[in-house]
């Protein structure tokens, strides 16, 4: 989807479609007052007729209003105008692509006039864009027949005044360039596994760096056994498909200026290993990787925006199967780290790839590092598909992270790391195990990590709630790709 914006009437503007907010009760937004005059009270008319009271997700189609350029006008309800808010505004937005997605129309004006009040117009065109290409997303490369794509490619912006198109260009790039880390986030989640491998995963990156000119570097199964990473290995035993470990590197900032490290767990499949997982729903382990990609999306992104900052991604990548020489309950293997590990559950195999590959962020001296991992279904269970879970050694990063998420409406919550529950990992025979029992099971998770980034700032993010959606809508979300970049374009804000 390509955006642009535009000042003035949009009485005069031509387009396929205008896009207009209404209230509850039948109030129409700043710009649908200007339409409505020109048309000479077409629009106050419609709603007259009792078609659109302007209840939050309906929407009504009017063709050919008089005296306005655009061939239709879309009317969108907006719901109570006092309880109107950051979620209300994404949900209309995306309620009026999806809409369009019936028709012909491909270019479209938004009016951004009716925005959230405590928000300016760099955040209502950043929001937008983010919205609009989410709605027009589809993944269908692995169907047979692709239908003809239908939906807005052109979305428009339209600002009352002049003198906010400045700040909405800003926004509107900043957006643009989330959506389409998103985009990549998505398509590398929804890919199937027997597509998507750790050597996939590796390829995408290649290209990336190509794309964007960024450094990319490839470990190979010898290389990590040279590194000593026996915790990432002993994931990687039972599969035909060799592990990778990729690292990518931008630099957008002076030399010396210490990197932002995102390190994304890349498992392409889980089964769960010897400690196999029930069969239902275990297709969804595909999205496993959801970490990976948010770090290539979050790269791609930032890359995109030539943020002043530098950052290196930093991909564990494997399979979890069962077999012949896979991992058993009771194995004890050595980390990068010197610590040893005993593998009491083969299926809380993210903490023990993400453990070496946080070993070796160290040698980039990080000012921050932040993985990202569809960790823990514990998670799930505490947070919902509303919010990742955020743990972090360090409190500044941690507040740093949760505003990053409140900006862009992908949130977090903050949940603690105290060493109470460090007892929970406790071993009888190596330095810890890799599961702390059913209590706090994110908690115990985040625990685990912990032992391992005592050298510098450090925050996870468990995504196991927000990172895909199950159902009738099942696909990648391309969450928390928002979060991070708004997080590193606040860091470069400040640098
Ligand atoms: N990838 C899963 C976590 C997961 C499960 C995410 C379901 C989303 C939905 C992870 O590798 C895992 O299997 N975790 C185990 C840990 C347990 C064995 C301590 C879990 O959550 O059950
Ligand atoms: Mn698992
Ligand atoms: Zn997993």
């Amino acid at each position: 989807m390509e955006f642009s914006i535009k000042s003035g009437g949009p009485e005069r503007i031509r387009s396929g479609c205008i896009i207009i907010g209404v209230f509850e009760p039948r109030k129409l937004s700043a710009a649908g007052a200007s339409l409505d005059r020109a048309s000479r009270g077409h629009l106050t008319a419609a709603l007259k007729r009792g078609d659109m009271e302007g209840k939050a997700g309906t929407t009504l189609m009017l063709h050919q209003v008089p005296r306005v350029s655009a061939a239709r006008v879309l009317l969108v309800g907006l719901g109570r105008e006092r309880e109107f808010d950051d979620g209300k505004y994404r949900s209309a937005v995306t309620k009026a692509i999806a809409a369009l997605k019936q028709t012909g129309v491909t270019d479209a004006v938004l009016c951004l006039s009716a925005g959230v009040k405590q928000r300016d117009v760099a955040w209502r065109a950043a929001q937008a864009a983010i919205a609009a290409s989410d709605a027009f997303y589809r993944f269908d490369r692995m169907k047979s027949k692709r239908e003809q794509a239908r939906g807005v490619r052109h979305l428009t912006l339209l600002v009352g005044e002049r003198n906010e198109l400045k700040a909405g260009q800003t926004g509107l790039k900043q957006g643009a360039a989330i959506a389409h880390g998103m985009s990549l986030a998505k398509d590398l989640g929804n890919l199937p596994g027997n597509v998507c491998t750790p050597a996939y995963l590796a390829d995408a990156a290649r290209t990336l760096a190509k794309q964007y000119k960024l450094g990319v570097q490839v470990l190979e199964r010898k290389d990590m056994e040279k590194l000593g990473m026996g915790s990432l290995l002993s994931v990687a035993r039972g599969s035909d498909e060799p592990p990778k470990l990729i690292v990518l590197k931008y630099e957008g900032g002076p030399r010396g200026l210490k990197p932002y490290a995102l390190v994304g767990k890349g498992v392409t499949f889980d089964t769960g290993g010897i400690s196999l997982k029930p069969a239902p729903e275990m297709d969804e382990m595909k999205f496993d990787m959801c970490g990976a990609a948010s770090v290539l999306g979050t790269l791609r992104a930032v890359a995109e925006l030539k943020l002043p900052i530098n950052v290196i991604g930093i991909v564990p990548a494997t399979e979890n199967m069962p077999g012949g020489s896979a991992t058993k309950p009771g194995d004890i293997v050595t980390s990068m780290s010197g610590l040893t590990v005993e593998i009491l559950n083969t299926d809380a195999e993210g903490r023990l790839i993400l453990c070496d590959a946080l070993t070796y962020a160290e040698r980039f001296e990080p000012q921050a590092v932040v993985d990202i991992a569809t960790l823990t279904g514990a998670c799930v269970i505490a947070l919902g598909h509303v919010a990742s879970g955020l743990f972090a050694n360090d409190d500044g990063l941690a507040q740093e992270l949760l505003a990053a998420g409140q900006t862009t409406h992908d949130r977090a919550w903050h949940l603690p790391l105290w060493d109470d529950y460090q007892e929970q990992l406790k071993s009888n025979f190596a330095d810890f195990a890799n599961i702390g029992g059913r209590p706090a099971g994110s908690v115990t998770a985040a625990c685990f990590l912990a032992r391992f980034t005592k050298k510098f700032k450090w925050a996870h993010l468990d995504i196991a709630g927000v990172a895909w959606k199950s159902g009738a809508a099942k696909g990648a979300t391309g969450r928390p790709v928002p979060l991070l970049t708004q997080y590193l374009i606040d860091q470069a804000a400040k640098s």
